[in-house]
């Protein structure tokens, strides 16, 4: 069970150096962290193993871009992403993750595995207000519509920059 955690409005920056690493089973659940992970969010590695990955999710992010992600993955395809987290004590921090699926020696996916450093401030100027947008997009839809409306949305945007998702994602 998640424990409900009031965010805050402190940030918490990664060093240049910093790079989170996890791994996951194929429904979401931590079966290894790195130190880094432990220490940027602020738990133990007991906190951490076999609980969703949903336990850094900050309320921030919009449904629409997990919806992406877990589509990507199911597609045995990697997933780059922009993602605010959120610490053990509500605080957020930015990273810039790659999740790719993890295969074992027959092809098979066995889990997943994602390793994510620190955001650019350029960056992020560029994708907070889409996710904002996203998140407004889905409050307005409301919960039954809310990821439908806010990949509209994202879709839509993309169009009209004439680009694909992964190639905006890189660009920026
Ligand atoms: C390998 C892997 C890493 C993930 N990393 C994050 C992450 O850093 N932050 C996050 O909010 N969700 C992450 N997720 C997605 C979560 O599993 C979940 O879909 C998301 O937090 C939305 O949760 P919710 O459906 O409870 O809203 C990751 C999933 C996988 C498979």
């Amino acid at each position: 069970m998640k424990a409900k955690i009031t965010p805050t409005q402190h940030e918490v920056v990664l060093n240049d150096g910093d790079i989170i690493v996890s791994k996951t089973d194929l429904k979401g659940r931590i079966t290894y962290a790195n130190r880094v992970f432990m220490r940027i969010a602020n738990y133990s590695e007991k906190d951490l193993l076999n609980q969703q990955h949903n336990i850094v999710r900050h309320p921030d992010m919009p449904r629409g871009a997990f919806k992406l992600l877990w589509d990507t993955l199911e597609a045995k395809q990697e997933f780059f992403a922009y993602v605010k987290n959120m610490t053990s004590e509500g605080h957020y921090y930015w990273v810039f993750a790659n999740i790719t699926p993890d295969f074992d020696e027959q092809g098979k996916v066995v889990g997943y595995f994602s390793v994510r450093r620190k955001i650019r401030p350029s960056t992020l100027a560029i994708i907070e207000p889409i996710y904002r947008e996203m998140l407004e997009a889905e409050r307005q839809a409301g919960p039954a519509k809310a990821m439908e409306a806010s990949i509209a949305l994202l879709e839509g945007k993309l169009k009209s920059l004439g680009t694909t998702y992964e190639r905006f994602i890189l660009s920026i």
